[in-house]
C-alpha cells in the first residue's frame, strides 16, 4: 500500500462476528495487530462501525429487529443490511459495539476518520414495514401533526372515507389494494428518512465524545434517494460517497446506446454528478470518495473492465471536483463468499490487478499537479430529495423524477464546459451567475428568498410549485410564487407523441399555463415548451437533451457565463489555478482551443480515457 502511494485504508465496516464472537466477549487481538501493522507503515485509518452487519447470535437473541419488506416479509439473516431502523433494541447494540470500539481505539494515533456503519439503504433497505417501524412512524405522525383531525385535513382523508379518529388507527402505506393516499407515502418516506437520521446521530454522538479530533463520515450511493442525504450529512464531518460509474450506467435509465459506448468508461456525467451532488451536502464542502470502482464488480447485469486509464481517471477527475481523498474498494479481490467477482487493487492471489498501477500512477500524478484554487462558481443547480419523492410517489408519467430532471440539466450544463455545484434549496446563491431549479414540487420559503435576492437568469423546471408540503394542489394553483403562471392542466405524453419545434420537441410532459409571462419557446403547433418574466424562465415541458441545451446556453449567455461545444465523451473542469479535461470517448479527442492553459499533464491531443491539466 506504501510503496504505490497510498496513504489511508478503510477497514473493520463489516466485522461484527469477529470483534463480538460470543455476546459481550470482544476479541480485539486481531484488530489490534491489523491496526498496528498499518499505524507502523505510517498509514492512517478509517474504521468503520460494523452496524450493517449484525451476527446470527444477535438476531437470534432478538428477531424482531429484523426489517420487513413492502410486501410484508420478513428479510432473513445471510446477507447484509437485515435491521430495521426503528428497533429500538437494535439501536441500543449499535450504541453499545459502537462504544466499545470507541473504548478500545479512540484515541489510536492511527485511527483518522470513522465510518458511520455502510451505504445507508443498500438493497433497498430503508423503508421496514416492521411492527417496530409502524409503532414509531405513530409516534412521528402524533409528534407532526399533534391532531388527527390535523393529519385528516392535511392529507384529504374525507376522499376515499380514509379518515382516522386516533394516530394508533393509522398503518403503513404498504400493502393496500390500490395505492396509498400519496400524503400518507410522503409522510412514511419522510418519517423512515428521519429515521435513518436519527440512527446515524447515536454513533455520531457516541463517537465524537469518545475519539474527539477525528473526522466522522459515511459512505452514500449513487442514484440514491431514499433518505435525505442533507439531512444525514449535517451531522458529519466530511461525506462520502461510494462509485462505481461502470455498474451504474449499467443499472440505471441510461439508453442502450449511451450504455453500449461507455461500457467501460460510464457515462462521462455519473461520478462528477455524484461528486457535485455530495460536495454540495456538507457546510464543511469536505467530501471523500470512500469506494472506487477499480475493475469489474459483480453485481450489475453485465460487468465489464474498465478502458486501461479509467480508475486514474476517476480518481483525478474526483480529485478536480474537490474530493480530499478517493478509496478503492477493494483492496483484494476476495476469493470466497458473495463478492469472489469484484475487483481488487490486487488479485485473489496477491499478485496487481490492472488497477494497482493506475492508482500508484494517479498517486504520482496530484503529487505532480500541486496545491490548486479553489474551483470556480458559476451554476448553482437546485435539488431537493422531497422532490425526488413527490415524483416517484406519483409520476404521473412513466420515467419521470426529479432525480433524472437534475441529472439531465446537470449533464446539458456539463457539456457547455461548466462548473456546477448541486446544493440543497436552503444554500445561499452568492457568487453564482446562474441558477437552475430543475423540478421542486415544494418551493421552501428559503429558496423564494434566495431567488428574489438573486439577479442572475433562473431557469425553473416543470412540476416546480405544484403540491403544498402534504401533497395537495396549492389554492392558487402551480408553479406559485416562484413564477407569475398558473399551471391549468397538465398531460403527460407516450414515446412518439410529440410536439416538434425548431430542432427540439416537446415530449413526456406538458403544462398548459394561463400567464402574462413571455412565450420564448413555442413549438410548430403552438405548444408553449419555455415561458419567460424578468430574470425567470419557465420550462413548460419536460426537457429533452436539445430543449435543455437550447433553454440553458440561452441562460448561460444572458448570465454573461462564456460556454463551450465540448465533443461527445470530453469533460472539464475548472479551478482558479487549473483546467482539467477527461476523455470519457473510446477516441482521441482534441481539447478546443478556447480552452488555454499550460500543459502540466498529458495532451492536447487527448488520447481515449486520457487526462490533461492545463495551468493557468
Ligand atoms: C458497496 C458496498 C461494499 C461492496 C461494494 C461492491 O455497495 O459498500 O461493501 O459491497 O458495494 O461494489
Amino acid at each position: 500500500m506504501r510503496e504505490i502511494g497510498l496513504t489511508r485504508v478503510r477497514i473493520g465496516e463489516f466485522a461484527w462476528s469477529r470483534i463480538e464472537p460470543e455476546p459481550g466477549q470482544y476479541a480485539w487481538d486481531w484488530l489490534d495487530r491489523a491496526i498496528e501493522t498499518l499505524h507502523a507503515a505510517g498509514l492512517g485509518i478509517i474504521l468503520g462501525t460494523p452496524t450493517a452487519t449484525p451476527p446470527k447470535w444477535l438476531v437470534d437473541s432478538m428477531p424482531d429487529m429484523i426489517a420487513v419488506d413492502r410486501d410484508g416479509r420478513p428479510r432473513r439473516f445471510g446477507s447484509r443490511r437485515h435491521y430495521c431502523f426503528s428497533h429500538i433494541g437494535y439501536r441500543r447494540q449499535a450504541a453499545r459495539i459502537t462504544r466499545a470500539m470507541a473504548e478500545r481505539y479512540g484515541h489510536h494515533p492511527a485511527i483518522v476518520a470513522w465510518q458511520t456503519d455502510n451505504e445507508y439503504g443498500c438493497h433497498d433497505t430503508v423503508q421496514s414495514f416492521s411492527p417496530a417501524a409502524l409503532a414509531a412512524f405513530r409516534a412521528w405522525l402524533a409528534e407532526h401533526y399533534g391532531d388527527v383531525a390535523v393529519l385528516n385535513r392535511a392529507w384529504g382523508n374525507v376522499f376515499w372515507s380514509q379518515e382516522y379518529r386516533s394516530f394508533d388507527e393509522i398503518d403503513l402505506p404498504n400493502l393496500t389494494v390500490t395505492e396509498a393516499n400519496p400524503a400518507h407515502w410522503l409522510a412514511f418516506r419522510r418519517f423512515a428518512s428521519d429515521e435513518v437520521v436519527r440512527f446515524n446521530h447515536i454513533q455520531v454522538d457516541i463517537l465524537r465524545a469518545m475519539s474527539p479530533g477525528r473526522a466522522i463520515t459515511h459512505n452514500f450511493m449513487g442514484f440514491f434517494t431514499e433518505f435525505d442525504h442533507h439531512d444525514v450529512a449535517q451531522s458529519l464531518d466530511a461525506v462520502g460517497w461510494d462509485s462505481y460509474p461502470l455498474g451504474f450506467l449499467d443499472s440505471f435509465r441510461f439508453s442502450e446506446d449511451d450504455k453500449l459506448r461507455y461500457a467501460r468508461q460510464g457515462h462521462p456525467d455519473i461520478a462528477a454528478f455524484h461528486h457535485d451532488l455530495y460536495r454540495g451536502c456538507t457546510r464543511s464542502g469536505r467530501w471523500w470518495v470512500l469506494e472506487q470502482q477499480p475493475g469489474p464488480v459483480n453485481w450489475a447485469r453485465h460487468n465489464p473492465a474498465p478502458l486501461d486509464g479509467m480508475v486514474r481517471l476517476w480518481t483525478l477527475e474526483a480529485l478536480a471536483h474537490g474530493a480530499e481523498l478517493v478509496s478503492y474498494f477493494r483492496w483484494r479481490q476476495a476469493p470466497f463468499a458473495q463478492e469472489q467477482l469484484h475487483a481488487g487493487l490486487l488479485r485473489p492471489d496477491n499478485a496487481p490487478a490492472p488497477a494497482y498501477a493506475e492508482a500508484a500512477q494517479a498517486a504520482r500524478d496530484i503529487a505532480a499537479i500541486g496545491p490548486m484554487s479553489d474551483a470556480v462558481k458559476s451554476v448553482a443547480l437546485i435539488f431537493s430529495y422531497d422532490s425526488d419523492w413527490i415524483t416517484t410517489i406519483q409520476p404521473q408519467g412513466a420515467g419521470l423524477s426529479a432525480l433524472w430532471a437534475a441529472f439531465d440539466a446537470y449533464s446539458a450544463l456539463r457539456q457547455m464546459g461548466l462548473n456546477v455545484d448541486i446544493l440543497p434549496p436552503d444554500a445561499p446563491l452568492e457568487g453564482y451567475k446562474l441558477c437552475v431549479v430543475p423540478c421542486m414540487p415544494v418551493v421552501p420559503d428559503k429558496l423564494l428568498a434566495h431567488l428574489d435576492d438573486f439577479n442572475g437568469p433562473v431557469v425553473i423546471g416543470p412540476r416546480s410549485g405544484s403540491r403544498t408540503a402534504d401533497f395537495a394542489i396549492p389554492e392558487t394553483l402551480p408553479p406559485g410564487p416562484i413564477f407569475p403562471a398558473r399551471v391549468v392542466r397538465v398531460e403527460s405524453l407516450r414515446p412518439g407523441l410529440i410536439h416538434p419545434g425548431q430542432g427540439w420537441a416537446v415530449r413526456r410532459w406538458i403544462e398548459h399555463l394561463e400567464t402574462d409571462a413571455a412565450a420564448e419557446l413555442v413549438a410548430d403547433d403552438g405548444t408553449v415548451a419555455c415561458w419567460r418574466s424578468g430574470n425567470r424562465r419557465y420550462l413548460a415541458a419536460w426537457p429533452d437533451q436539445d430543449l435543455l441545451a437550447m433553454v440553458l446556453r440561452t441562460a448561460a449567455r444572458d448570465a454573461g457565463i462564456k460556454t463551450v461545444h465540448l465533443p461527445a465523451g470530453l469533460r472539464i473542469r475548472r479551478t482558479g489555478s487549473h483546467v482539467f479535461a477527461f476523455n470519457y470517448s473510446t477516441e482521441t479527442i482534441a481539447i478546443p482551443d478556447d480552452i488555454g492553459g499550460k500543459l502540466v499533464l498529458g495532451q492536447r491531443e487527448l488520447a481515449a480515457a486520457g487526462v490533461a491539466v492545463l495551468k493557468l
